[in-house]
């Protein structure tokens, strides 16, 4: 029994295939390579090079390889792209969602595990947020995360297959230096770029209803997330109509000015003050996960700290400038 992980050669994708294999699943990845690089992937994985909005590919691929299960992870995710591209970020996100469950449900995949996000909270005004918070999505990315997570409820109930949509909080850190986050989007790189450059960090609002002023998150590392896919793979496979949603955080707010004091810290760069700047259109004072269900539903709980991402992080980083 064969899963396809799309987005495998991306960010967060290649740390699930690795995790996927190491758990001795059968793995296979359908890639674009618009973001993701092969040589993220571990010997012996199949990588299928296409679009999942080219069907034809999707249905070769799955018929190739026998694929029983699902790893949605493909997709745009910058928010303020996704402000001035929507109809980019409806066609990749929702339409590609569409045209992956179209296909898996004429191959009798049985297994889905959906990649969503906080974003599909908004800003949500409670300590912790549960997976019974409303969501109200202020940006498109987040809409199309919510969207994706109804399609496939939808389809779940439709055809009998098991799902989960894994509701990702602020993801960083890396499981070896050379799986880190290429990408300068969040607040750690966009840090470590600022201090590579001798500039002091930028912090967008210190005028927040949060104890230092800053905004809070859930820091969650890559690692955690992955496994977190494993446990949700295994859960699909024993409970064939199971359908759930799933926060994937720490459960532990960090503010802004925190991290950055980690940062500044495990970098060993010189003591900058970090400059104080408008507050970012859209920005939650806190985003925080209750992780509860994903804890009783399947087993799971997070088991690394935020010096933990910073550090990994870092050697990441200075890796691909070395
Ligand atoms: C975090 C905080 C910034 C950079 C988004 C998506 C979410 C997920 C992660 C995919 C904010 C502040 C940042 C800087 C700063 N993506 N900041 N100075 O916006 O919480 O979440 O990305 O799933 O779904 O919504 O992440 O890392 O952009 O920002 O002060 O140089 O750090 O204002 O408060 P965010 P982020």
């Amino acid at each position: 029994m064969s899963w396809l992980i799309t987005g495998g050669a991306g960010y967060i994708g290649s740390h699930v295939v690795h995790a996927m294999k190491a758990a001795g699943e059968q793995v296979v990845v359908l890639d674009d390579l618009s973001t993701g690089r092969a040589e993220r992937l571990p010997e012996g994985v199949p990588l299928e090079i296409g679009s999942v909005l080219d069907s034809e590919v999707v249905s070769r691929v799955l018929h190739r390889h026998a694929i029983a299960g699902i790893v949605h992870i493909a997709g745009k995710k910058q928010v303020a792209e996704s402000v001035s591209r929507p109809l980019h970020y409806y066609r990749e996100n929702v339409e590609g969602m569409r045209v992956l469950l179209a296909a898996a449900v004429a191959a009798d995949v049985t297994r889905f595990v959906f990649s969503s996000s906080a974003a599909v909270y908004g800003m949500p005004d409670v300590d912790l947020v549960t997976e019974k918070t409303p969501c109200a999505p202020i940006n498109p990315y987040g809409e199309t995360k919510l969207a994706g997570e109804w399609l496939l409820t939808a389809v779940g109930r439709a055809h009998g297959m098991a799902t989960a949509s894994l509701r990702y909080f602020n993801v960083a850190g890396a499981a070896t230096p050379a799986l880190g986050d290429e990408g300068v989007s969040n607040l750690v790189p966009m840090v470590f770029q600022r201090l590579d450059a001798g500039e002091a960090p930028r912090v967008f609002g210190d005028d927040y209803p949060t104890p230092d002023g800053t905004c809070v998150r859930d820091f969650v590392h890559v690692t955690d997330i992955a496994t977190a896919h494993v446990a949700a793979a295994h859960r699909l496979t024993a409970d064939p109509g199971v359908e759930m949603t799933l926060n994937i955080g720490r459960g532990e707010g960090v503010s802004v000015a925190e991290m950055i004091d980690v940062i500044v810290r495990v970098t060993g760069k010189p003591n900058v003050r970090p400059r104080i700047s408008g507050r970012r259109p859209g920005d939650p004072a806190r985003v925080v996960a209750s992780a509860d269900l994903a804890h009783s539903e399947l087993g799971w709980e997070a088991q690394h700290d935020v010096r933990s991402m910073v550090e990994s992080a870092w050697e990441s980083w200075r890796l691909r400038r070395s």
